[in-house]
């Protein structure tokens, strides 16, 4: 099972003053999409924010509400190649008007990203990133980034959820009775922000530990890691509705109604060395990578009737340059496979 783990590579992670370059203003995009989908919340697609940063007031009515939004959600994205505004922009807009995203999903937040969020409408599950090492450096990961949603005007503006992550559990990180302090101190901490705060974890994490009802009660909501690979049952992705499920039933039989989201989820296209099934039968190329895609497309009705209004997927992730084998773009920046998955349904 420990292979399961490095999903995402562990190169130097960037402080957050790492990027310091300004992003310029660029125009409204003209956001195309089906008129039943605009809507006066915050990050609905038909929803541009204003230009000017809106007074803390308009915090209360800012947001969409969780129990609305299912679907695909967005992207997972990383950012330790400390991508140029520009390039941030160009992508986050790519996100927003190709593939009608809602919210981005990022082991990071500097001005740069708060920037190119705002411009592209595109709301933010930020991670306060745990590595794989079991070492100390989440902590001044996490300063760094209560700060800075304390320093940027506009930060609380884009920011949906802050997420300990990712699998601290499994990676054994942190005991789980401090990793629910954690919890709680972070939620004291942004609670004049409106920031909810979660943990990025797999299913496992939680089962295998006592204590964890704990946790998942402190949570806001459950953001799970849902990647079915590397399940002892996995074969092809067609097939791994049942592992899917069993997970799923496992988080509604212990989250007391709250909302979820599948925030790490997808399939490989290829194997690497952090990247082992742990069943002989599973198949990581890209017709699979797709077909896991379509099949939570397929099963959208179902997800959406999931308590706490349904589940909201991401697809981990956006490129293979961020991670290998799990980009919805390869390393050349082309599309790997054709992909529109619905946004409700
Ligand atoms: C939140 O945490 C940051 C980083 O530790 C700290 O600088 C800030 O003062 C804290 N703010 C509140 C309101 O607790
Ligand atoms: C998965 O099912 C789809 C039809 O929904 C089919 O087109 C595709 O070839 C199947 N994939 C595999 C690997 O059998």
């Amino acid at each position: 099972m420990k292979n399961l783990l490095v999903f995402l590579s562990a190169c130097t992670f960037l402080l957050l003053s790492g990027c310091s370059s300004r992003a310029s203003r660029l125009p409204n995009s003209g956001n195309n999409v089906d008129s039943h989908l605009r809507s006066n919340c915050f990050p609905a697609l038909g929803f541009q924010p204003p230009l000017s940063t809106p007074p803390d007031s308009a915090l209360d009515t800012w947001w969409c509400d969780p129990a609305d939004e299912h679907a695909f959600m967005g992207f997972s994205y990383e950012v330790t190649a400390c991508q140029s505004p520009a390039q941030l922009i160009r992508e986050f807009l790519d996100i927003r008007d190709h593939f009608h995203g809602r919210y981005v999903r990022l082991l990071q937040l500097s001005d740069d990203i708060v920037d190119a969020a705002w411009i592209s409408g595109l709301g933010v599950h930020a991670l306060i990133w745990f590595g794989f090492d079991g070492d100390d450096i989440w902590i001044g990961r996490r300063d760094t980034l209560l700060a800075a949603l304390h320093a940027n005007p506009r930060a609380k503006f884009i920011t949906r959820v802050l997420q300990f992550g990712s699998e601290p559990l499994f990676d054994n990180v942190l005991p789980v009775n401090q990793l629910t302090a954690q919890v709680e101190m972070a939620k004291a901490n942004l609670s004049s922000l409106g920031i909810p705060v979660t943990v990025s974890e797999l299913a496992f994490g939680y089962q295998e530990r006592a204590g964890s009802q704990a946790l998942l009660d402190a949570l806001d909501s459950i953001n799970i890691h849902m990647l079915p690979f590397f399940s002892q049952q996995a074969s092809i992705a067609n097939d791994s509705w049942p592992i899917v499920l069993n997970d799923l039933d496992w988080f509604i039989d212990h989250g007391n109604g709250k909302k979820m989201y599948f925030d790490e989820n997808g399939w490989p296209s290829v194997t690497s060395e952090g990247v082992q099934p742990n069943s002989p039968l599973a198949v990581a190329d890209i017709q699979n990578e797709h077909d896991y895609y379509v099949l939570l497309d397929q099963h959208c009705e179902d997800l959406k009737a999931v308590v706490g209004g349904g589940i909201g997927w991401f697809a981990h992730i956006y490129s293979d340059d961020q991670e290998p084998g799990y980009g919805i773009y390869n390393e050349w920046g082309s599309l790997k496979f054709p992909f529109h998955p619905r946004t409700s349904c």
